[in-house]
């Protein structure tokens, strides 16, 4: 049987660099700080690292404005720090994703300073420039993914024509309809991948195709400033250089609602290897909705198309306090854990997720963020605000935002000291998972289990294991017909009172077994 690949076999973590860890007390995460913890990395067992963008950057979309794809910016460190960053994950088996923002790039890379020059210049046509409407206003109603920006459009008095900007106006969007942008952000790719890079996440990938045409929304059944059907045929172009190398793997963000889109863009085995499912993430807390989306998964995407499971990133309200609803958010941000570790597929994590992190307080004279999205990114608490003063362990200068309120309790320190806490449990699944052929490559069939239950078997060389997760704010026994009978061994549950260093592994029907109020469970069947 072939190996299972790299990015098939365990979590990918997503280090936000900003927040991650400070190294040199300036308040900001860095490269150096990062290099210092990679034991927790290890201790996650995770697979890979995915570093949010670390490259020059005036910073308007903290690092998603890239003034120069193939450097580092002095804030994160050096390219040699990079290099290094590598070389140390890789003496770990841990490999390195980096983030590749191809739709746009900063007002300040000198590809738009030219371009913005003279409507003359050569580069010119590496952005979309327009003429404004006849009314004077821009050249269609498209609008910035970021509401408080308005308009997706930006005029120029320079040069008296306007230009797009899918997201702030410091991220003009490049022009992928000109061959020489393409075969440039192909050049940038083969520079990381050249460095020894495993792979790359590509930002906003619906972006990278639009109506050529620019036609308006409005009164079309469709939106033609995103996912337009040339994006299969650029993403292929992308596949071709990235397999140039062995072993590297491209994951997209595909920002569409629509499953049937998403695996769209893992058909054929020559497009994406991972696609980030934002379907998923946006989830309710509701068992019967989490199963339509994983089983719609399973039907509409090829038998070889490989899924992942992710349910935060540094754009989205945290796990813990989205599905908080009255104070259930710990409880569910650890079935959240389990759920992700024990489904087919690769789970991402992101960072403090393994801690259970809530969104951070942001006072309004601290939000930076142009859409809200920074009580997600306040920075990881490492060790007790009492020992370690007020910047937890992260930093030993003034955090760029505040840390989450209870750093003391949630710290890293503390809750690694602690069977159970959420950390530990954390490490626990990835052990699990790292031991576990059947975790990592096995069959999977989702089973009725009750109202309230998610349960799925996961199947592999004569081992049987079967997940559950109790939605439910009550206890549920798990029920129904399809579940398999017979003793089962109870590997783990979420439950903070479960420890299986304490006591023997619980035996049971799985029939018999009941599940407290978001309590999840992983058990082995007989054979
Ligand atoms: C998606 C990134 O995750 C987000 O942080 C960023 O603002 C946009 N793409 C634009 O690059």
């Amino acid at each position: 049987m072939a190996m299972t690949p790299w990015w098939q076999r365990g979590a990918i973590y997503q280090v936000y660099p900003r927040s991650f860890a400070d190294g040199n007390g300036d308040g900001v995460g860095d490269l150096p700080g990062l290099r210092a913890h990679l034991d927790h990395l290890s201790e996650l067992h995770a697979e890979a690292v995915w570093l949010s963008p670390v490259f020059p950057s005036p910073m308007a979309d903290f690092g998603y404005d890239v003034a120069d794809y193939c450097d580092v910016d002095p804030l994160f460190g050096t390219l040699a720090d990079l290099d290094q960053l590598i070389a140390d994950c890789h003496g770990r088996g841990i490999r390195v994703v980096l983030d590749w923002v191809p739709n746009h790039s900063s007002d300040q890379h000198p590809w738009f300073v030219e371009s913005r020059s003279g409507r003359e210049h050569p580069r010119r046509d590496w952005y979309v420039w327009r003429d404004g409407a006849a009314d004077g206003g821009p050249p269609n109603d498209w609008r910035s993914e970021f509401g408080a920006v308005g308009p997706a459009w930006n005029f120029d008095e320079g040069t008296a024509q306007w230009y797009l900007h899918s997201y702030t106006p410091q991220q003009p969007d490049l022009n992928w309809e000109n061959p020489a942008v393409e075969a440039a952000m192909h050049d940038v790719v083969r520079f990381w991948l050249d460095r020894g890079v495993d792979g790359l996440r590509i930002d906003a990938l619906q972006r990278l195709a639009k109506d050529p045409l620019l036609r308006s929304n409005a009164g079309s059944t469709r939106r033609h400033d995103q996912d337009w059907p040339t994006v299969h045929e650029r993403l292929r172009a992308i596949r071709r250089v990235v397999d140039e190398y062995p072993d590297r793997m491209i994951v997209g963000e595909v920002y569409l609602l629509d499953v049937q889109r998403v695996v769209d863009h893992l058909s054929g085995g020559d497009q994406l290897h991972l696609a980030h499912n934002f379907v998923f993430l946006h989830l309710p807390w509701d068992a019967g909705a989490f199963r339509t989306v994983i089983e719609d998964f399973q039907r509409l995407a090829e038998p070889d198309a490989w899924p992942a499971w992710f349910l935060g990133n540094h754009d989205h309200s945290r796990i813990a306090t989205r599905y908080d609803d009255g104070g259930h958010g710990p409880a569910r941000a650890r079935a959240v854990a389990l759920l992700l570790t024990a489904l087919r597929g690769t789970p991402f994590l992101y960072q403090g997720d393994e801690l259970g992190l809530p969104d951070a307080v942001v006072p309004p004279d601290r939000v930076v963020d142009v859409d809200g999205r920074d009580p997600e990114r306040a920075p990881l608490p490492w060790r007790p605000p009492s020992v370690a003063g007020p910047g937890a362990g992260f930093s030993t200068g003034e955090p760029w935002l505040p840390v989450v309120e209870d750093a003391e309790q949630l710290c890293v320190q503390r809750q690694a000291a602690d069977p159970r806490s959420m950390l530990s449990l954390v490490r626990r699944l990835a052990a699990l998972r790292a031991a576990s052929p059947t975790l990592q490559s096995g069959g999977q069939q989702v089973l009725d289990a009750g109202p309230g239950v998610l349960a799925w078997l996961r199947t592999g060389d004569g081992e049987r294991l079967l997940a559950a997760v109790n939605f439910a704010v009550e206890p549920r026994r798990l029920t129904g017909d399809a579940l398999p009978g017979g003793e089962c061994t109870v590997l783990l549950s979420t439950d903070p009172e479960w420890a299986p260093s304490s006591v023997a592994p619980r035996r049971s029907a799985v029939r018999d077994l009941t599940l407290q109020p978001s309590e999840a469970v992983l058990l082995r069947l007989p054979a």
